[in-house]
């Protein structure tokens, strides 16, 4: 990785990756783009454009500009919102993902896209999900992550497009909100905390999610994609996971800092059908063997600095 291409750089992951890439291989050799463009230090801190994925000559043309060797393909909407429009998810998942492959296999770019937890489904084991299992979603973000692995391993196949991805559990920040997303419910709680000192879950309590915080998202893109490649059995769609939690256990190591912190529910049919459909915990070990993923981070560990990052920057926020 040299010259790298970020889609989507001002999402909830793309915020942070774009930072971390710049420290680690210099302002000018990542170039951010999104759909949109922010006051935010993705957009001031080197070079960004705007692409809209589902237009596949942007792509190409700013892929070409720069003479990039490397594609993050982040752009997508998350479970939730791809409920409520299937067909621009549809759209925007699997278009954009195509054309960026498309210019990854005529640039000859190494290639990294994010799957989800939200590949499985509810006939794939819950307990300690296997790697290789059964993957019969039933939401549009399920259908689009299941076809985008195997549009990833076929470009791999077909073209020798160096594809790589994990499966991502959902995933904790501080910094920009997921939005749209299942998981959701394990940020916002976070902001109410420190905001009000209680929070109303539309998940409801006993219902188990993989979850992992951001600092460890970033370190798995960066070492999957450094990884040596002849380790690779996988390639694409590694199962990673941090921790497994359900709302009331995320609420007591809350409590440990905040004591009076309190949660109650009021469960939306939509998100908790969703995330019963999902695993309660998946089974990591290949991406262990395959290029030495471990997390950082556990729920008392991120709670603590979750809670102290936030708070800094809810309290610098209120001061301007
Ligand atoms: N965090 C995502 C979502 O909830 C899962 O990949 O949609």
């Amino acid at each position: 990785m040299k010259k790298i291409f970020v889609t989507g750089a001002l999402g909830q992951i793309g915020s942070e990756l774009v930072m971390k890439l710049r420290d680690i291989y210099g302002y000018d050799n990542v170039i951010a783009s999104d759909i949109r463009k922010t006051d935010s230090d993705v957009v001031h801190s080197g070079p960004f454009e705007m692409v809209d994925v589902t237009d596949s000559k942007a792509i190409f043309d700013i892929a070409k500009k720069y003479e990039v060797d490397t594609i993050m393909h982040l752009a997508a909407l998350l479970s939730a919102t791809a409920e409520k429009k299937p067909l621009l998810a549809w759209n925007l998942n699997m278009g954009g993902l195509i054309n960026a492959l498309e210019v990854a296999r005529e640039l000859k770019c190494q290639f990294f896209t994010p799957s989800s937890i939200g590949a499985f489904g509810p006939t794939t084991p819950k307990n300690n999900t296997p790697q290789d299992t059964i993957q019969r979603p039933t939401t549009m973000y399920g259908v689009n992550k299941v076809a985008g692995e195997l549009l990833c391993d076929y470009y791999y196949e077909k073209f020798g497009v160096d594809t790589r991805g994990v499966r991502f559990p959902g995933l904790i920040s501080y910094v920009a909100p997921p939005g749209g997303g299942t998981t959701d419910y394990a940020v916002e709680i976070y902001y109410e905390a420190i905001k009000s000192g209680k929070y109303t879950s539309y998940i409801a309590p006993d219902t188990y999610m993989d979850m992992m915080y951001m600092p460890d998202a970033l370190k798995a893109i960066i070492t999957l994609m450094e990884a040596d490649s002849s380790r690779l059995k996988h390639r694409n769609a590694f199962n990673i996971t941090a921790m497994s939690f359900e709302p009331e256990e995320l609420a007591a190591a809350i409590r440990k800092h905040i004591p009076d912190f309190t949660i109650d529910y009021d469960v939306d049919p939509v998100r908790q059908a969703i995330a019963e459909s999902w695993p309660n915990f998946i089974d990591a070990t290949a991406a262990k063997e395959e290029w030495g993923f471990e997390a950082d981070y556990d729920l008392v560990r991120m709670t603590k600095d979750m809670l102290e990052k936030l708070s800094q920057k809810l309290l610098s926020k209120e001061i301007q």
